[in-house]
């Protein structure tokens, strides 16, 4: 995740400092979605009217570097007044490419800025664009993604076959090469004053503050570049223009301001008047004037925008509907397990790439042993995956709890392959047991969630799990998104192996469909909430499976644990009779985990031990298990997905109930107190 902000006024004179605050203060609103660097784009100092610059100032850290750098010495003149003027702003949070100036955007097309773009989402043919630019001669400076984009937009500009050519049709022909997701905000000195915006997947929307009565009027759809709009459905027909004569949406030439982002936040103390893009729309504002293209209609699809009068709070924007970030992550599962899996798993050919291993991919085939090392819930992402990876590596897995691993001075040979699990890429004990296995020549892995961090850097190779930024303390979709990363390494490693295809194929076709699972899981919301509503006031809480879910319990009982403050243990089912057995009377509260997998039968012999101790369980079971629901005091049916993969299905309830818990018993969710989201001491 990332955030765009732009800014445009037109005939509304500003001051390049008004700019700049308007610009900073948009970012300040976003960046909640990154914030390992940012970076501004705006018209550089004019000596004539026809000279046109465009200047990018781009800092590594935190938005308040970037507006420090902004009032430095040597800046432009602050005071100098811009009466029509387009800039853009962009806050990072790094997948390709660590933090820093040269990857933070804008990115631009070439040393004099012809065109420069800020983007949100990820493109996945990034490379080939890149090796196909290069052939051609241009000059790359950074290793995002991103830096395609104006490339190919100077590219196409450069081949253009007439003069006339413009700025939309411009980012039409270069979106057409894009795959992947993205929100992009174009800007030119070759189109001074105009701006040109486009989304398809990544969220964008534009925000428009004139003196003239905006209707909420539905805005009709610009038809005129035919060619690519063959095929369009004859619907809302009277909505339609000639396609030959571009209507001008909103805007009559009088003075206007508008402003793009990712989202609300940055835009509503702003305006509360606002048009959100849907997926490949063009928006495109000329001399004040905004007006929608169509890139390519899709049959079914609503060609009719609308103004909006937005009604929400500050706050309530940036969580969205959501009363806590920690919920909000909850239900960005379905996305943020897409962000994980985008241009990595090819669902027709079953292949997996992780372009971070791939080199290494001979070396780490040829190892004696895996060690996967984490903290808190990274940890519990290697306990869940362990038995995939014995499964399609066949290669001994050690799971290691950092610190432990480190008080025991473990036994590392140069012929282990060592993997560190970390959100933040700063977890303490997480990074000394790096440095101590790279000390003993063992291959070092990162999994992480932030590209640049320290783990990152250190590791010899790695994957980035690409879930966007986590603010509450709990981790939720990190969980996930560190599974399913974990899960693509067993693919990648056994794809050579015959008598495995027919496992990695149902692997692969559960993980296609894993985020419409997820919303199906998500949907039971209410019923957990009902749940939580007879449970918060309870004092403790047991979490018991085995086997594909003994890592849902301990993550489940952490979960709990962290921001409810209640007593939780997970429990592995098949230890219920060495202890926690004593515990079970009617009154105690006790989850289990009952899925169709291999460990089934004996999950149900533990909960006749508990019924028969007058145990009352919360199951979490497959949808249609009669047998099991008959025993339970209250079910959560989960759908059924491959055994590997159910884990991720199973610990989304667990999440969602220790919320509600947390919410019902009155604490801060996202800041539980005595934790912190980063553990950067031992
Ligand atoms: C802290 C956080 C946990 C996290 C753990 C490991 O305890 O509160 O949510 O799981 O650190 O953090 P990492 O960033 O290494 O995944």
């Amino acid at each position: 995740m990332c955030g765009i902000f732009a800014y445009l006024n037109y005939q509304v004179t500003r001051t390049r400092k008004e700019i700049y605050e308007t610009l900073v203060k948009g970012l300040l609103r976003l960046e909640y979605r990154g914030y390992d660097s940012a970076g501004i784009a705006v018209d550089g100092p004019k000596k004539t009217s026809n000279d046109n610059t465009i200047c990018i100032i781009k800092t590594k850290g935190k938005v308040k570097a970037l507006d420090e750098e902004l009032y430095k010495k040597d800046s432009l003149d602050l005071e100098e007044k811009l009466g029509t003027h387009f800039g853009i702003a962009h806050t990072r949070w790094a997948t390709h490419g660590e933090p820093s100036p040269v990857n933070s955007h804008p990115h631009r097309s070439d040393k004099g800025n012809e065109f420069v773009v800020i983007h949100n989402g990820i493109i996945t043919n990034y490379k080939e664009l890149r090796a196909y630019l290069i052939n051609k001669g241009y000059e790359f400076e950074s290793e995002t993604d991103t830096e395609v984009i104006p490339k190919l937009t100077k590219y196409v500009y450069d081949n253009r076959e007439n003069d006339g050519i413009t700025f939309s049709t411009l980012v039409e022909r270069v979106i057409l090469q894009l795959e992947g997701a993205f929100a992009l905000v174009f800007k030119s000195w070759h189109f001074p004053g105009e701006a040109v915006s486009t989304r398809r997947g990544s969220p964008l929307l534009i925000g428009v503050r004139s003196e003239q009565e905006l209707t909420t009027d539905n805005i009709p759809i610009q038809y005129n570049s035919v060619h690519y709009n063959e095929g369009v459905q004859e619907k809302n027909s009277h909505n339609r223009p000639d396609s030959s004569s571009p209507i001008d949406c909103v805007g009559d030439g009088r003075p206007v301001e508008y402003y793009f982002a990712s989202d609300a936040s940055a835009i509503i103390e702003h305006t509360n008047k606002v048009l959100y893009l849907e997926d490949n729309d063009i928006a495109v504002v000329k001399a004040g004037k905004l007006s929608i293209l169509r890139v390519k209609h899709q049959v079914g699809e609503d060609p009719v925008r609308a103004i909006m009068t937005l009604q929400m709070e500050l706050q309530q924007i940036m969580k969205g509907n959501f009363d806590a970030f920690m919920q909000k992550e909850i239900f960005e599962q379905p996305e943020s397990v897409v962000n994980t899996m985008r241009g990595r798993i090819c669902f027709d050919s079953n292949t997996v790439i992780l372009g971070g291993l791939k080199d290494h991919l001979k070396e780490i085939k040829r190892c004696r042993r895996l060690i996967v090392i984490g903290c808190g819930t990274s940890f519990h992402a290697a306990v869940a995956t362990r038995q995939v990876l014995e499964e399609l590596t066949e290669l001994s897995v050690m799971v290691e709890l950092a610190s432990d691993f480190l008080d025991r001075n473990t036994p590392v040979f140069r012929d282990d392959v060592c993997f560190f699990i970390s959100q933040s890429g700063e977890t303490a004990d997480t990074l000394m047991a790096l440095r101590y296995c790279k000390g003993q020549g063992a291959l070092t892995v990162g999994v992480t969630n932030t590209v640049g961090s320290s783990i990152c850097r250190e590791t010899d190779c790695g994957v980035h799990v690409n879930a966007g930024p986590e603010i509450g303390v709990a981790s939720t979709k990190a969980y996930t998104s560190q599974f399913v990363a974990l899960i693509m390494f067993a693919l990648m490693m056994s794809e050579d192996r015959l008598s495995r295809q027919q496992r990695r194929r149902e692997i692969i076709e559960g993980l296609r469909v894993l985020p419409e699972l997820i919303k199906k899981v998500l949907a039971l919301d209410k019923k957990i909430k009902a749940i939580a509503d007879e449970l918060y006031e309870q004092k403790s809480l047991l979490v018991m499976g085995r086997g594909f879910h003994y890592a849902t319990c301990l993550e489940g009982a952490l979960k709990i644990k962290e921001i409810t403050y209640m007593h939780s243990e997970g429990i592995l089912a098949g230890e219920l009779k060495h202890g926690p057995l004593a515990l079970i009377d009617k009154d105690m509260p006790v989850i289990m985990i009952i899925m169709r997998d291999a460990c089934y039968t004996k999950c149900q012999n533990a909960l006749q031990q508990v019924t028969a101790r007058s145990g009352r369980p919360i199951i979490l079971c497959c949808q249609d298990d009669p047998e099991i629901s008959q025993m339970a005091y209250h079910t959560i049916e989960l759908p059924h997905t491959v055994d590997c993969l159910q884990g991720i299905l199973s610990v989304i309830p667990l999440q969602l109930l220790s919320f509600h818990l947390a919410v019902l018993r009155g604490y801060d969710v996202d800041f539980p107190r005595n934790l912190a989201k980063s553990v950067t001491v031992e």
